[in-house]
């Protein structure tokens, strides 16, 4: 057991009650679950700035914990709108979801990049958990207020185009640790508390069943993640669609690179004040929690409901493929240094992977033309 800060806060104590409430032990997806999404105190639903980004070089913060392709270029969603624009001839639909808008940045530049291209506005439909982002979204697009609505729940039937930007990196994962040759769920439970404070999260492990969806080579011990709740949205999103395509961005790899003997401690993350760290059971509420994306896993979740892979690339191939030279012509420098961080290697280019799906007939989509790497899933 290693031992974690003392649970202080109100949503502290809230865990605390979750962890005692369930005889002493919650998974982590559970523990994530809460920290992010818990109404009013849980990282998402708070009322602060977490969208930010950093001038390159210059050390300089414009506030929040990370920044997002949308906050660093609006050549993110200038340039995607090209593909939507496609997808939504292609598949015949008049409809955009997006899950997760963070700031309404992208659904803006996306409007405006499908005005811009002469494209009929589609309806334009965001699903967000929490109230403070859609808030700040439906000021960052009150110009577009005819075109732009919210939803609370699914629909039994959709169809259109699903857009989600570092959305699946957002969802709750299960962890699982091997020691000693023997698997566990890591999950959190209370430690001991010092006469002075309550008693604190701690990190506990349990013999489980469960096993990585990729085998682990070597006996070494070793901390992974497993996506139950992403590859359930990609199933229900499935089920639901009765036509359209679906484009996910996020950061990750294919399974056999997710679970690489060397990834020994996974890819749990957390970022608060553009720093990043390791323990999500500090600053809980405070900071943001993510895991990398397994795209295989998500590829064989649509394939199980009918969802098709249109394609598969890292963002620089999939943003260049769409039109970002022209996009980009049209900026001034600095606007274009900003720009080229979407691309770059060493940036977002290759880490980020935009992975695509239909449902129904499947078409050449732009953005796949070059450099698809559906084969490595
Ligand atoms: C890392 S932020 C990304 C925000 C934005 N897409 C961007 O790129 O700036 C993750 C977002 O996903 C949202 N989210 C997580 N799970 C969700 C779900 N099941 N449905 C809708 N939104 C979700 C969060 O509330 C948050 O807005």
């Amino acid at each position: 057991m290693t031992m974690h800060a003392s649970v202080t806060s109100g949503l502290g104590e809230k865990i605390a009650q979750s962890i005692h409430a369930q005889g002493g032990w919650i998974g982590f997806d559970d523990f994530m679950a809460q920290a992010l999404y818990t109404p009013q105190s849980g990282y998402y639903a708070r009322q602060t700035q977490k969208f930010g980004w950093m001038a390159p070089g210059s050390g300089r913060l414009s506030g929040g914990d990370f920044v997002t392709a949308p906050e660093l270029s609006p050549l993110f969603g200038r340039t995607l709108a090209r593909q939507v624009a496609e997808a939504l001839t292609q598949t015949d639909t008049d409809c955009v979801w997006e899950f997760g808008a963070g700031t309404g940045q992208m659904a803006l530049q996306i409007l405006q990049g499908l005005q811009a291209l002469g494209h009929a506005l589609p309806r334009y439909r965001v699903v967000e958990l929490s109230a403070a982002l859609r808030a700040l979204q439906q000021k960052t697009l009150a110009a577009f207020v005819d075109r732009v609505d919210w939803v609370d729940s699914l629909p039994e039937r959709m169809q259109g185009v699903v857009l989600g930007n570092e959305l699946i990196d957002a969802m709750p994962v299960k962890l699982l640790n091997r020691v000693d040759g023997v698997w566990h769920e890591r999950g959190v439970s209370l430690g001991v508390p010092d006469p002075s404070s309550r008693a604190p999260l701690v990190w506990q492990d349990r013999p489980t069943a469960l096993r990585p969806p990729f085998a682990v080579a070597g006996e070494h011990d070793y901390l992974t993640e497993i996506h139950e709740q992403g590859e359930a949205f990609v199933r229900t999103l499935g089920e639901k669609l009765l036509k359209g395509a679906v484009f996910l961005i996020d950061y990750g790899f294919p399974e056999a690179q997710y679970y690489h003997p060397q990834r020994h401690m996974g890819t749990l993350m957390c970022h608060h004040l553009h720093r990043a760290d390791t323990d999500p059971l500090s600053l809980v509420g405070e900071k943001d929690i993510t895991a990398h994306v397994n795209f295989t896993g998500l590829a064989l979740a649509g394939q199980e409901v009918g969802l098709e892979v249109l394609g598969y690339c890292n963002q620089a191939h999939f943003l260049i493929n769409c039109g970002f030279a022209q996009e980009l012509s049209q900026l001034d420098q600095a606007g274009r240094v900003m720009a080229q961080r979407l691309i770059m290697e060493h940036e977002m280019g290759e880490l980020f992977k935009c992975m695509a799906w239909v449902k129904g007939p499947a078409w050449h989509a732009m953005g796949f033309s070059h450099g698809d790497k559906t084969h490595t899933l």
